[in-house]
């Protein structure tokens, strides 16, 4: 696989995919004349401003102003970049993405296919070490203590394998002699976090003597390693550093296996370490994950709540846990929208998942679980331990200390409801404050509409008019009437008009996607969801209309230039005879 994605595979693919079918898979439509529509899953909102036109091909929502075609929705919804999300849409649509030879500078081409190259390289190769790891399990001389760790811990072979753990011994050498084989290929280890370069000419294995837990993206590429150590040395557990595949605070350990053994995942619960998500699974809580890192990121929230409605973070009862947690809720509150929960669960004290669901099983745990406490009791709870509340001042400083995770809030019934309450339980002294929240909290789609509003010239509807029907082209005899006309965004409607004549089927999801992340294209798009009020037959008629009012309104500007220049006897041979044209046309 090399080079770009051909421009002409994206047009296919565009053509062939519908966007209501696909944005159904994800987010419930309902038919409202011709459109579809929805509540929108880019903010929050109580009634539907998210519309889905079959005809354009295009969602935009009136609230929020999100808006684009098939590619944009997978890349905004579920968090892919351009490239993936055209190898998403493609498996929806049941087609292969082709390759081109890449139209970029030689050396150019070199480095990207260099790069691309090296990432598949260095996923076979973490993909293999982690297989090697599995075989210790039978080869390593010392394998018998490995197994009966991990049995003394309660796994199973099984589980072993459907996590692909696996163990290395303790020497110098153990991954490099099998792997480190050649100049370049101990530097690649050295990138990927394997091994470590030292003072002498060969480097290292990194992992020594440890239980090896593999780190597996979305997609479930190995890309990095957990490393245990059987006994009492520390560092207890040992991590791949940042690579140029891993990237801590993007991947969740255990989410990629949650979901192949879950189809229909409903909630994820969250732990801290890696040991907790399989003893969880050991005893069939299989969709535990872990966030790798001290506190949760933004990024693993998103990724969590576009896989999941439901959020249960479990943590240690002690501070650290609980500092942890407050991180988590704090990155995750702008994520929390109408349908969306997290929920808080604190261990008792020398407890974690792993240790609690042995001694209590399955059962135990999901009733846990099922009582966690949800996010405003969390919050409520932590910031009344922080004030007095026998004073007057103690109780207004409590609805201050509220401020800013409100505002991070979107607005919906999560925040209604902690308004309410502070409403009902700290009402007097606290009226005026809470009238500045519910006034921050009302929606205000009033106002991005108008942003969207544009104000009517002949170019910006001929415009608005061809991405809506494209074929209207054909109403002109010859596409580059236009052509000498100078008016502004002329360039832009040539353009259109270039590419609606050359591709006679082109819907305006297609000729959208030749301006992604141009301001054309954003342009483009604010005309796209403008609505016009111009009917379907109706619009062939006002864009030969517009057509002819740019012409008539060139003419005059040119002839009022001309006839100054007239006046002023600066007349070229040329301007006399363009002018005379004019005038007798
Ligand atoms: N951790 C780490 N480095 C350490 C200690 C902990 O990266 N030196 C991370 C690991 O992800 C670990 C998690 O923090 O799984 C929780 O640590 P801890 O509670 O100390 O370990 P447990 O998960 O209870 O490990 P075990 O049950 O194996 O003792
Ligand atoms: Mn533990």
């Amino acid at each position: 696989m090399a080079g770009r994605i051909p421009r002409q595979f994206i047009d296919d693919l565009l053509a062939r995919a519908d966007i209501v079918e696909l944005v159904e898979t994800r987010v419930p439509l309902k038919k409202a004349g011709k459109n579809y529509q929805a509540c929108c899953p880019f903010h929050t909102e109580k009634s539907p401003s998210f519309t889905v036109s079959q005809d354009k091909q295009f969602y935009h929502c009136f609230g929020c102003g999100e808006h684009g075609n098939a590619i944009s929705f997978l890349m905004e919804f579920d968090r892919l970049d351009f490239p993936d999300a055209i190898e998403e849409l493609a498996s929806h649509c049941g087609m292969e993405v082709p390759r081109e030879e890449n139209k970029a500078s030689p050396q150019e081409q070199k480095k990207q296919q260099q790069a691309y190259q090296q990432k598949q390289d260095d996923y076979q190769l973490m993909e293999q070490i982690s297989r090697f790891y599995q075989q210790q399990f039978k080869t390593a001389t010392d394998k018998d203590a490995a197994i009966s760790y991990l049995k003394n811990r309660g796994l199973s072979g099984e589980i072993v394998k459907s996590f692909a753990i696996g163990y290395i011994s303790d020497a110098w050498d153990g991954m490099m002699k099998v792997f480190g084989k050649s100049y370049t290929g101990n530097q690649q280890l050295v990138d990927l976090g394997m091994a470590i370069q030292g003072d002498k000419n060969k480097p290292y294995d990194r992992f020594r003597g440890r239980i090896m837990f593999p780190i597996r993206d979305k997609r479930g590429r190995v890309v990095g390693f957990g490393g245990r150590v059987l006994g009492d040395g520390t560092p207890k557990y040992l991590n791949s550093p940042e690579t140029r595949i891993y990237h801590k605070g993007n991947e969740l350990y255990g989410l990629y296996e949650a979901k192949k053994a879950n189809k229909q995942l409903s909630r994820l619960v969250v732990v801290e370490g890696y040991m907790d998500v399989v003893a969880l699974a050991q005893h069939g809580v299989n969709y535990a994950v872990a966030s790798l890192g001290t506190s949760t990121t933004e990024e693993q929230l998103q990724t969590l709540f576009r896989t999941v409605k439901e959020v249960i973070c479990c943590y240690d009862g002690d501070r650290a846990g609980r500092d942890a947690a407050w991180r988590a809720m704090d990155n995750a509150l702008p994520l929390i929208r109408d349908g969306y929960t997290m929920k808080f669960v604190f261990l008792p004290d020398g407890e974690d998942p792993d240790s609690l669901i042995r001694e209590q099983g399955q059962t135990a745990f999901e009733e846990i679980l099922d009582n966690a406490a949800p996010l405003s009791k969390f919050i409520f709870d932590h910031l009344l331990a922080r004030v007095d509340m026998q004073s007057l001042e103690g109780r207004a400083s409590l609805v201050d200390s509220f401020q800013p995770y409100l505002a991070k809030l979107p607005s919906g019934l999560l925040k209604d409801s902690i308004i309410t309450e502070l409403a009902n339980n700290f009402g007097t002294a606290t009226e005026k404050q809470l009238a500045k929240f519910r006034k921050n909290n009302a929606d205000k789609p009033q106002k991005l509409i108008a942003k969207t509003k544009n104000k009517v010239t002949p170019v910006r509807l001929a415009i608005a008019l061809l991405l809506e029907h494209p074929h209207i082209v054909n109403a002109l005899p010859d596409s580059s009437v236009l052509q000498h006309v100078e008016l502004p965004g002329i360039g832009l409607l040539n353009q259109l008009l270039q590419l609606c004549r050359q591709a006679p089927n082109i819907k305006s999801a297609q000729l959208l996607e030749n301006f992604r992340d141009t301001t054309e294209g954003k342009q483009l798009a604010k005309l796209m969801c403008w609505q016009h009020h111009v009917d379907k037959d109706a619009a062939e008629d006002v864009f030969l209309d517009c057509i002819e009012k740019m012409l008539n309104s060139f003419v005059e500007q040119r002839t009022e230039i001309l006839l100054q220049k007239a006046q002023m006897g600066q007349m070229s041979q040329q301007e006399k005879h363009e002018l005379q044209a004019l005038l007798n046309a």
